[in-house]
């Protein structure tokens, strides 16, 4: 008598892919990440932040450096850190941080995103940026890893392992842990800057419930990518931090469907990619919630523009906006959340369409060609 025991399929707890069972993993990941963060007086406390207020008073411009997805994190983390903070925020690929002389000092905090905590480019500006003499914090899901062991202080991540080689949970979690750094800093900063502070972590702790249904909202997504399995290039628009989403959809589709996918910033569209619209070219646009008058109308008008010129609009927008319907092929509804923290709603479905679409056309989700987890080479 044996017993056939596998234990990559019991890890993968029933589910066919890794990357499935960690998109279904989210709303737990993000409850998780915030957990413990928020003393009973309401203040943030991050554990292993290590660098005193006094230090953080000093910072007066940050630099987030990371890779792929995790520079995506660091896209929101810009909006969100400004807003919240006033303090200047560039964000950087690291592999292209060392090599451009960039202007650090005791002054500048930089902080690196990395899921794996080993990825080789990070490393190395993090490396370099010490040698500057610069303060690095970084966000990282793995315990112990090289990135946080060189690091001032870290905010961890509490996603869980990672196995797929595309970042699904380690993404929502990064942004959730960006959240909680320009929380946090506001916070340092004083009464001035922390007035929206209370509010958003009510807000963020209302997304588990709201990344949850857009996971039992899921099926909507896998019909569309059936529909769609035969398209070979596929375009992404958002703003603000629509544009993140945008390139996150773009590069998942990337990674594991193998079709020419590209995101853009909505407001670009006229500068060059309109030109690559064409009858029945599939465009994602992740529309802002309508809180955000201005940004709101001008997308419902780039929407107008490439669905005149035969586009197949899927447009991402939060309940109540019915403004964009019209020029939608396809609505896909978002709960409505304030404008920074859409990504954390918005990105679900895209996961969901990327994985999907890979497994239609017979491609290992967990494992897309060429691809390692982690890069530990530059
Ligand atoms: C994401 O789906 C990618 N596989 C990749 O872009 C990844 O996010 C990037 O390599 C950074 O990895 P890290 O977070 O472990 O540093």
């Amino acid at each position: 008598y044996t017993v056939d025991w596998d234990v990559t399929a019991a890890e993968k707890g029933g589910y066919e892919w890794f990357m499935a069972k960690e998109i279904d993993e989210q709303p737990k990941a993000v409850a998780d990440t915030l957990l413990g963060r928020v003393g009973t007086d309401g203040r943030l406390q991050l554990d292993e932040m290590r660098l005193s207020d006094d230090e953080l008073r000093e910072i007066d411009k940050i630099i987030v450096i990371a890779c792929g997805t995790a520079s995506y994190a660091g896209l929101v983390a810009k909006y969100a850190i400004e807003h919240w903070t006033r303090i200047p925020c560039e964000v950087e690929l690291a592999s292209e941080f060392r090599y451009r002389d960039p202007i650090i000092d005791r002054s500048t905090l930089v902080v690196a995103i990395s899921q794996s905590g080993e990825t080789m480019d990070t490393l190395m500006a993090i490396r370099y940026a010490r040698q500057q003499r610069a303060r690095v914090l970084s966000i990282c899901n793995t315990n112990g890893s090289t990135i946080p062991r060189e690091s001032d202080a870290v905010i961890y991540t509490h996603a869980g392992p990672e196995i797929a080689v595309a970042s699904t949970k380690g993404f929502l979690s990064q942004m959730v842990a960006c959240y909680l750094l320009g929380l946090y800093l506001a916070q340092v900063k004083g009464a001035k800057y922390g007035d929206e502070i209370s509010h958003v972590i009510d807000e963020l702790h209302a997304i588990p419930a709201k990344v949850q249904r857009m996971l039992d909202e899921g099926d909507q997504v896998r019909k569309l990518a059936a529909d769609l399995v035969d398209r070979r290039s596929f375009l992404f628009l958002g703003r603000h931090v629509g544009y993140p989403v945008a390139l996150e959809g773009a590069l998942k589709l990337k990674e594991l469907a193998y079709v020419h996918a590209e995101g853009f910033a909505a407001g670009e569209l006229k500068h060059g990619p309109i030109a690559l619209v064409e009858k029945g070219l599939p465009m994602f646009v992740v529309v802002p919630p309508r809180a955000r008058d201005q940004l709101q109308e001008k997308i419902v008008s780039n929407i107008q523009e490439v669905r005149a010129r035969g586009a197949y609009t899927i447009v991402l927008v939060e309940d109540g906006d019915d403004s964009v319907v019209p020029f939608a092929d396809v609505v896909i509804r978002l709960p409505r959340t304030p404008t920074l923290l859409q990504p954390l709603v918005a990105t679900v479905p895209l996961q969901i369409f990327a994985g999907e679409l890979a497994e239609l056309l017979g491609h290992d989700v967990d494992q897309p060609r060429n691809l390692a987890k982690s890069v530990t080479v530059e």
